[in-house]
Formats: C-alpha cells, sequence, structure tokens
C-alpha cells in the first residue's frame, strides 16, 4: 500500500515532469555571464561580436527570443543550420529573408535594434558590438 506522502510525492512529479523538460522558462536557467552570440560558417566578420547580457533582459520572456524552444532542442544557436545562417544573400528576396544572419539582430520590431529603438536601451552600433 502507497502512504499518503508518497501518493503526493508521485503527484508532485508527474505535474512537474513537463515543466522540467522545458527548464529554459526560467530566469534562473539564464547565464549569469555575457553569452556570445553564434556567428554562421563562413562568415567574414566585420564588426566585434556581441556579448549578449541576458542580465539587461530580466524583464523578458526566454521565448521572446529563443523562439523555438517548444519545437527544437535547446541547444539551438541563433546561426545553427538551416536557421539564420545565410552569410550572403543573392537577392532582394534574400536580402529580406529572416535566413540572413544580420536581420534577426537590426530588422522588424522584435529584433535586437527593433527593441532598442522602441525604447530606452542604446542603438549605436558599439552599444552591442564591443570590442
Ligand atoms: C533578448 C533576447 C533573449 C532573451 C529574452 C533570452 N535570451 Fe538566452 N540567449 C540569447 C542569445 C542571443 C543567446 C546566444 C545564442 C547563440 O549562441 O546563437 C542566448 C543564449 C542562451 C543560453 C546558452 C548560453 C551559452 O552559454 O551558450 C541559455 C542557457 C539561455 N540563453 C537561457 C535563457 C533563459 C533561461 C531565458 C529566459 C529567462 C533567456 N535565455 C532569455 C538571447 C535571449
Ligand atoms: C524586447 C526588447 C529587447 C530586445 C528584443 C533586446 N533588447 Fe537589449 N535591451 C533592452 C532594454 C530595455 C535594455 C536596457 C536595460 C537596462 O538598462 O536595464 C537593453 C540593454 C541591452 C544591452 C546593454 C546596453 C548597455 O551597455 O547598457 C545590450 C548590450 C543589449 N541590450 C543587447 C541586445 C542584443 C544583442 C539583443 C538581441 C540578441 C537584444 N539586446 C534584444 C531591450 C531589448
Ligand atoms: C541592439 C544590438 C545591436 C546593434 C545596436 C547593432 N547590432 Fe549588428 N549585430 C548584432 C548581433 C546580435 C549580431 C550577431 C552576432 C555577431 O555577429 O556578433 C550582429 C551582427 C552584425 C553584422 C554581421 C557580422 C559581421 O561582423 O559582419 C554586421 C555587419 C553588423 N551587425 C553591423 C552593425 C552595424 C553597422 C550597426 C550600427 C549601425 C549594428 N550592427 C548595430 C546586434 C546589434
Amino acid at each position: 500500500m502507497l502512504r499518503s506522502s508518497q501518493v503526493l510525492c508521485l503527484a508532485l512529479f508527474i505535474l512537474c515532469a513537463p515543466l522540467l523538460s522545458f527548464a529554459l522558462e526560467s530566469p534562473a536557467d539564464a547565464p549569469h555571464e555575457n553569452v556570445r552570440v553564434s556567428r554562421p560558417k563562413g562568415l567574414y566578420a566585420k564588426m566585434p561580436r556581441v556579448k549578449f547580457p541576458h542580465s539587461a533582459h530580466k524583464q523578458l520572456a526566454c521565448d521572446a527570443c529563443h523562439h523555438t524552444i517548444h519545437e527544437l532542442p535547446q541547444t539551438m544557436r541563433c546561426s545553427s543550420s538551416g536557421c539564420h545562417d545565410m552569410v550572403a544573400p543573392h537577392c532582394p528576396r534574400e536580402l529580406r529573408s529572416g535566413r540572413y544572419f544580420k536581420n534577426p539582430f537590426h530588422k522588424g520590431r522584435a529584433s535586437c535594434k527593433g527593441c532598442h529603438s522602441s525604447s530606452s536601451a542604446p542603438v549605436q552600433c558599439r552599444s552591442c558590438h564591443k570590442k
């Protein structure tokens, strides 16, 4: 026979299991140190690498940026193959495409720069591309 405390433990475990599999949803899972944003293979970079501070973005939901956490492995990087991995667009359509590496960071309201422009956050190149 199960004791009532054991039943409670089991129930809690079953309830919590789905939460554990989406660990990226808790602020405690965000790195304290600044994170170097990934870059696609073959990029000849012009700007200093961006070091992203999670600490300055605590007010945002994780999936505002980690928009694939519900469908794809949490280890996905911005520039993973098939994601924002296009280095050199060849036509206007590709230039506007979300796959073009620069776009998710500079273009549109949900981008890094787009949100910064509509708030008090800095928009100068050097504020993100620090040496
Ligand atoms: C404003 C955008 C943004 C928000 C909000 C955000 N992140 Fe991130 N996070 C990033 C970027 C950009 C990277 C670097 C991704 C890459 O390497 O391509 C990253 C990387 C990570 C990494 C990998 C760290 C490493 O060492 O490589 C973890 C873990 C992480 N984020 C957790 C979280 C959690 C948990 C939350 C919510 C509490 C969160 N993030 C919210 C943008 C964000
Ligand atoms: C939805 C809005 C939003 C998005 C998206 C966003 N940010 Fe920010 N960011 C802010 C706000 C607001 C601040 C100011 C926070 C503060 O002063 O406490 C900030 C601060 C920063 C700072 C610190 C600037 C400084 O030196 O004071 C950096 C660097 C930065 N963001 C980089 C990024 C990068 C890189 C991305 C994309 C991966 C990004 N942010 C996406 C809103 C956003
Ligand atoms: C709000 C943050 C933010 C601001 C402001 C910003 N960028 Fe970026 N930029 C990024 C992120 C994030 C990446 C992708 C990670 C990386 O390349 O380090 C990126 C990548 C790039 C790249 C592709 C990589 C390379 O070095 O060739 C270029 C070019 C670039 N940015 C130019 C600029 C210029 C020019 C400005 C100013 C007019 C600017 N960015 C302002 C966040 C920003």
